[in-house]
């Protein structure tokens, strides 16, 4: 079959075997035999009416057989040239058409299977695009897919699946790939009742993680035996944030209620057993004012709070003279500084640059840390503050790009606070020791307050304590640049 151009751009070049199709003799033969009977059915009644001897007959019929042979050799050579092109597109290999002798049909037939292939290569064409384009978009969904079959056992999974649940999750039983025994129960039930299901389940190792799971069974499984489709989310920020929020409902609404229930206590006293006691009035009517001073403390940090909150994206960029506000807050808390009996001890360094800030907020981080420090400082200690530039960060903080910055920190000499305790402290709420820190008067929000402002500074604050000698907060702000 030479002369037939090459297909380069052909995954498997037309081959070109066509010639060494020949027709098996026996095959041959066969066919000679069947079609030359009815010369045989003739030989015979001339042998009946005597006209021929059956060794002329003989003769005559080997002649007869042979002329057949030679008659149908082409037809069957072009058969066998069809048949094995029509196999050979059937397992799918690229064959030249085999180019046929002059029977007409044979040739029509050798065209339509002609188009028959290329016809069928368009088709595969558009349903491997078809399948790639399914795949990205299954790979490319942020959602978990999984898809099992009856046995529950992995068929498929996209890309988000296999970040989380691993590589190579097909064939695995889904319950060794999630064990989750609430996730198997609702599977179980879909592929019985076939109704859809929605449920959220926990997994703990490595690490805790909830999800939202949405489980749907396929009418008739596929091919491939998938049955049963589960499609995942990962809540888990949204449980904490959750659970977070209700937290802070539940301990915000325990410590209005503290104060509020002692103010009415008093009040109902001071109505009945105590209403002409004037000593006890006077002193009653004390705690009452410092509860009401109490709440009143709480509900401004609670707003302070939720002022940050609501602007933690807005990020400050005006001038702010750090020292200044400083100066005034340490002015602020002489006279309880006094109180204790503690000096405070400010260092500003010369010519200190301004800072980017909001200078209320700085003045509200000021406040808490140096009030913190007089209230969990030693009686006649010493508070240290000093405010400095400095190119040196601590490690791990995450204030890359800026080369100076300015830091303030402040220094007490008191109980200091147990290591354990650290991470947790700027949560709202979190006190190291909820009795003492309640009797000197906190909130449990200062710092939360002190870290929300930081934070939508894109500053960075640290806290270094010595169990018995003290803490130092330091506050680091990036520096005004114009
Ligand atoms: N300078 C400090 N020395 C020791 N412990 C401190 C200091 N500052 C804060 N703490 C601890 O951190 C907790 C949280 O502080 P904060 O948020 O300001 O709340 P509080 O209203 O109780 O002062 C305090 O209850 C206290 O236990
Ligand atoms: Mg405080």
């Amino acid at each position: 079959m030479g002369g037939c151009p090459a297909h380069h751009e052909l995954p498997n070049p037309p081959s070109t075997s066509m010639a060494r199709i020949t027709v098996p003799f026996n095959t041959l033969l066969k066919s000679a035999l069947v079609v030359s009977s009815p010369a045989l059915l003739i030989l015979g009644l001339y042998v009946g009416l005597g006209k021929l001897t059956s060794t002329e007959m003989i003769y005559a019929y080997v002649v007869a057989l042979v002329a057949t042979a030679l008659v149908i050799y082409p037809f069957l050579s072009n058969l066998a040239a069809l048949t094995h092109y029509v196999k050979e597109i059937a397992l799918d290999k690229r064959v030249q058409a085999p180019e046929l002798s002059f029977i007409g049909s044979a040739m029509e037939l050798s065209e339509a299977l002609k188009r028959l292939q290329a016809s069928w290569d368009v088709k595969k064409k558009q349903m491997e695009t078809i399948i790639t384009e399914r795949e990205i978009l299954v790979d490319t969904l942020p959602d978990i897919l999984i898809m099992v079959n009856d046995e529950k056992r992995v068929v498929r999974t996209n890309r988000a699946a296999r970040a989380i649940f691993g590589q190579n999750l097909a064939g695995q039983e889904l319950k060794e790939v999630i064990p989750n025994l609430y996730l198997m129960d609702a599977i179980s039930s879909v592929i019985q009742d076939l109704k859809g299901r929605e449920i959220e389940f926990r997994i703990e190792d490595p690490v805790v993680r909830d999800f939202l799971a949405i489980i749907e069974r396929f009418p008739v499984p596929t091919a491939g035996g998938i049955s049963t489709v589960i499609t995942m989310n990962d809540i888990t920020e949204l449980k904490s944030v959750e659970q977070m929020r209700a937290d802070f409902v539940a301990n915000a609404s325990h410590e209005l209620r503290t104060p509020l229930a002692s103010i009415k206590g008093f009040v109902e006293t001071l109505l009945g057993p105590a209403k002409d006691d004037v000593a006890a009035r006077e002193e009653f009517l004390k705690i009452m004012l410092d509860q009401a001073d109490r709440m009143q403390q709480l509900i401004g940090d609670l707003l302070s709070l939720s002022k940050i909150e609501m602007n933690a994206h807005s990020v400050p960029t005006e001038p702010t003279d750090l020292a200044k506000i400083v100066r005034k807050e340490v002015e602020h808390h002489k006279r309880s500084a006094t109180d204790k009996n503690m000096r405070l001890l400010l260092q500003v360094q010369e010519n200190l640059p301004l800072v980017k800030g909001e200078s209320n907020e700085l003045a509200q981080v000021v406040h808490n840390l140096v009030s913190n420090a007089i209230k969990y400082g030693y009686a006649d200690s010493d508070v240290s503050i000093t405010l400095r530039l400095t190119t040196e960060l601590p490690q791990d903080l995450n204030m890359r790009n800026l080369s100076r910055v300015v830091a303030l920190s402040v220094k007490d000499q008191g109980d200091g606070i147990p290591k354990q305790h650290l991470p947790r402290l700027m949560e709202r709420f979190y006190r190291v020791d909820s009795a003492r820190t309640r009797q000197v008067g906190g909130t449990g929000l200062g710092l939360a307050i002190v870290k929300g402002i930081i934070t939508r500074h894109r500053g960075a604050i640290t806290v270094d304590s010595v169990v018995g000698e003290g803490t130092q907060f330091s506050v680091f702000l990036p520096m005004y640049e114009n």
